[in-house]
């Protein structure tokens, strides 16, 4: 299927969630070459609630800063444009599963909690990979882990409670994405990238989205996809209770990202510790 008749399909059938037009703006403003962290102070600020939620973020736990930030030329000072940029993202996305959570018998929290404890194993792996020739940023995977599965929203929103009959019919050797395939001829990841794309998220983003399941072969996938592939498997495992079937993960982690089992160990009691804080 070609990608433009592929959305076709998604927009006509599913559509696309609109970005407030302060997010589309500030993203331009991350992405250009010559703006700074003032300019996007300037932007935000004509948002009160969104600066609320962007300095919320900022000084909540996960982000381990030590003084308290009170205003967002602060936090752009401070945090720098690409964990600003995750943090705008993060906010928007907040306020989507807001609205989605009103109307579907969907389990938003269950996704939640594993976008964000796959964004904080994203950010851990990213620090101890060794990919020759790649530096990776570790704020910018946050944001890649943190919308991987963007594209179930989506089509939780859209196609409700036949997405969640789909849900239920899955299991460890019938992912969702394959069920999805097959009912409904693309999967979550064609979703998320094609409205990661929409709201001109960065191009690592996108790329994380589109192959966070390893289905084009795991040599050609992007840095970013391969850190998000281990940290979405990763967050599968701690958060179903299944961390003892993660050795199979090893030589994967090795090929993909150069950490060995022993690091992969470390990284996967630290996560288990990050979902129970989040739990709490
Ligand atoms: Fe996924
Ligand atoms: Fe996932």
């Amino acid at each position: 299927m070609s990608i433009e008749v592929l959305r076709d399909i998604i927009e006509q059938r599913l559509g696309i969630p609109a970005l407030p037009g302060i997010v589309l703006g500030l993203n331009k403003i991350v992405q250009a070459p010559d703006a700074g962290p003032k300019d996007v102070a300037i932007e935000l600020q004509k948002d009160p609630a969104l600066s609320a939620q962007v300095l919320k973020l900022a000084n909540s736990s996960a982000y381990g800063l030590r003084a308290s930030i009170q205003t967002i030329d602060h936090a752009s000072s401070v945090l720098g444009m690409k964990a600003l940029q995750g943090m705008i993202a993060q906010a928007s996305i907040l306020s989507i599963y807001r609205d989605t959570n009103m109307k579907s018998p969907f389990d938003f929290d269950g996704l939640w909690r594993h976008c964000v404890v796959c964004a904080h194993l994203s950010v851990r792996l990213a620090c101890i990979a060794r990919i020759p020739g790649v530096v990776l940023v570790p704020d910018e995977l946050y944001t890649c882990g943190l919308l991987h599965d963007l594209g179930k929203i989506v089509l939780a929103n859209s196609i409700g409670e036949s997405y969640v009959r789909l849900v239920e019919q899955c299991h460890l050797h019938r992912p969702l994405w394959r069920a999805e395939q097959e009912t409904l001829g693309f999967n979550h990841s064609d979703v998320g990238a094609l409205v990661a794309l929409r709201w001109r998220l960065p191009e690592a983003v996108v790329s994380s989205i589109q192959e966070h399941h390893a289905t084009s072969g795991q040599g050609s996938m992007s840095a970013e996809a391969r850190v998000v592939h281990i940290a979405d498997r990763t967050a599968h495992c701690i958060l179903e209770g299944t961390i003892d079937d993660s050795r199979y993960l090893y030589p994967r982690v090795k090929f993909l990202l150069g950490i060995t089992p022993s690091e992969y160990k470390q990284a996967i009691e630290w996560g288990m510790g990050m979902a129970r804080a989040i739990a709490v």
